[in-house]
């Protein structure tokens, strides 16, 4: 186990390594950020956003839940998001789920789960609306891996559901949303090559959020 002390003896080596290799990384850091990339992922300790996407402090901002999930009555993402899309003009928005996940996998289970039951209900629509395809899967793990593959995909149509997300693609082209997937087998991160384009038309039919001149009538 690392120690209390040690957390604090690490944070100083670490200052003391990213100025040795670039003298003015402390007066970048102390700088507004412009990170490109808003990165939504999983709370699992073995999934570090900045590490596995090689990127150094500033250059994404991070959100991250049990089993990344895209609520729309969660203030905290909600917020999150509103911030990256208005107000840092992100290019690139990730949802990245990871194999062997723990709330996906207590989702699949058919029990009673405290306060995880209204969290892991989004996990369960996601099953409910892909049921054919999961049942069709006779390997258990395989059936599992696949629900983390499909939760993925539906947190990116909940990202692209948003006005914010509408409204600035419409008005700039950006951001693009884009699903992955973190296999801590071979620490690689999969695109699951989702048409950003395609869902945001196909949903806009009913979720066509870009315009902002209504009336209620
Ligand atoms: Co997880």
């Amino acid at each position: 186990m690392v120690s209390y002390e040690q957390i604090f003896e690490n944070n100083r080596q670490w200052v003391a390594s990213k100025v040795s290799t670039d003298a003015n990384f402390l007066e970048k850091l102390s700088q507004d950020q412009t990170p490109d990339y808003l990165y939504i992922g999983c709370s699992d300790s073995r999934v570090p956003a900045n590490e596995i996407m090689g990127l150094e402090p500033g250059e994404v901002f991070v959100h991250r839940n049990v089993a990344n999930l895209v609520c729309s009555i969660d203030l905290n993402v909600m917020a999150v998001i509103n911030y990256a899309v208005r107000y840092l003009k992100v290019k690139h928005i990730v949802v990245c789920g990871h194999y062997n996940c723990g709330g996906v996998k207590a989702a699949m289970q058919p029990k009673d789960l405290g306060i995880l039951n209204p969290w892991l209900r989004n996990i369960r629509d996601v099953y409910r609306l892909h049921k054919d395809e999961l049942n069709a899967i006779k390997d258990e793990h395989e059936r599992y891996n696949r629900l983390v593959e499909l939760n993925v995909q539906e947190q990116c149509i909940n990202v692209i559901k948003l006005a914010s997300v509408q409204q600035e693609y419409a008005g700039h082209g950006y951001p693009k949303v884009y699903g992955w997937v973190f296999d801590l087998k071979t620490g690689l991160l999969k695109d699951l090559k989702l048409d950003f384009e395609k869902i945001l038309h196909d949903i806009q039919e009913i979720y066509n959020l870009t315009d902002t001149k209504w009336e209620l009538k």
